[in-house]
């Protein structure tokens, strides 16, 4: 070999080391280690990761999580597109990236009113399907779901996002068609999911997810309420997802404890399931799919040294609610890897735009060594 092949191959070998050494952060610690002790902590991945197309963000969630959740591919509108029609590869390669990884599994969602397709809530001439073919498909819908991936999903969000702000029912086309606008029958389409998820995977966690429990003591009272009916029926559910999709100003530390603890005194576990924050401070704050997205979020100064600290500061505190009450979470997951494929805009994750730890990531590993 001569000398100029040599001394290519031997930077190409350097500046190989040097990117990887970039991008898998390998001179941090990881979180998964951090957090040993205290919770699993994780991310939502999307399928470019899972399907190799965005290898830096995969060495960041191998190293990184303990616990993985599908950001899109398991949701009604992707895996079941149409009434006789599974769309299983993406959500296969999801399940065996958290395989190949030992990670804890989790699969969202199963009933939620958005990303569901249409076909679902009308018949072929447009009407509305009645509520026992509705709740025919729901049934098919988790059968079929939950019991493809039986024992290698661990933990299922059965249902997303039923309660409003105000704590009353989000009205919804399964709470219409399924409640019938009955009192009675505000829960039914809630227990139902949840039997059937049961019957599914009898092994599997099932859970509650929603937005706003920790910004809304009407809606988080609604949830503790939610989980004491499906208790008392003796359904079986393991934990309430807090999403946590916060900004610089909310959720209030007084807020994030009263759901913690509320949640807590039920007797399920609490986890944090979709945890980021945005640093762009005006306008709404929730998290509802059809009022968030990039653009609504983008904020010009978030590369900002000033916007980093913030944003170090504010996961920070978060951070050490999270750990003062760590006997009651089990799990924090973060909506995202890294901002680049973050769905909301600004700097929301602890990862930048080119996969590096920013200043928020080592405020959280310190708030975790200093407790
Ligand atoms: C978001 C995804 O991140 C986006 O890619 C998608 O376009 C819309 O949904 N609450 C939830 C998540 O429970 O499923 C949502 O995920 C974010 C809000």
């Amino acid at each position: 070999m001569n000398m100029k092949k040599t001394v290519t191959i031997a930077g190409l070998a350097i500046l190989w080391i040097g990117a990887a050494h970039v991008t898998a952060g390998q001179d941090v610690p990881a979180l998964k280690d951090v957090f040993k002790a205290d919770f699993l902590i994780g991310g939502a991945l999307n399928r470019n990761l899972v399907t190799g197309r965005d290898p830096n963000a995969a060495a960041i969630a191998e190293k990184h999580f303990s616990t993985i959740t599908a950001e899109n591919d398991l949701k009604w509108q992707r895996v079941h597109p149409q009434p006789d029609q599974y769309n299983w590869e993406p959500a296969d390669s999801y399940v065996a990236f958290g395989e190949r990884n030992k990670m804890f599994i989790v699969g969202h969602c199963l009933v939620w009113h958005a990303q569901t397709p249409r076909w679902v809530f009308q018949d072929d001439a447009g009407n509305p399907p009645t509520r026992d073919a509705l709740l025919a498909s729901m049934k098919d819908h988790i059968m079929t779901v939950v019991g493809r991936y039986q024992g290698r999903i661990k933990g299922w969000d059965v249902v997303n996002e039923a309660l409003a702000d105000n704590g009353t029912m989000r009205d919804t086309q399964w709470l219409r068609i399924i409640g019938e606008g009955s009192p009675d029958k505000k829960y039914d389409h809630i227990e139902n999911a949840f039997r059937w998820a049961h019957e599914a995977d009898p092994n599997a966690e099932l859970y509650y997810n929603d937005f706003g429990l920790e910004t809304s003591k009407a809606k988080c009272d609604a949830a503790v309420a939610l989980v004491k009916d499906l208790r008392s029926k003796g359904l079986r559910i393991d934990g309430v997802g807090i999403q946590l999709h916060g900004g610089l100003m909310h959720p209030s530390v007084e807020g994030l404890e009263y759901a913690i603890t509320s949640l807590a005194a039920t007797g399920v576990k609490v986890m944090v399931t979709e945890l980021d924050i945005r640093t762009q401070s005006r306008g709404y704050r929730g998290a509802d799919i059809g009022q968030v997205s990039r653009a609504s979020t983008n904020d010009p100064t978030a590369a900002a040294a000033e916007t980093q600290k913030k944003l170090a500061d504010r996961y920070a505190e978060i951070f050490s609610v999270l750990l003062k009450h760590k006997k009651d979470i089990t799990r924090v997951t973060f909506w995202g890897v890294y901002d680049r494929t973050s769905w909301i805009g600004g700097s929301p994750l602890l990862f930048d735009r080119d996969y590096r730890p920013k200043e928020a990531f080592f405020a959280v590993v310190k708030t975790a060594q200093q407790q």
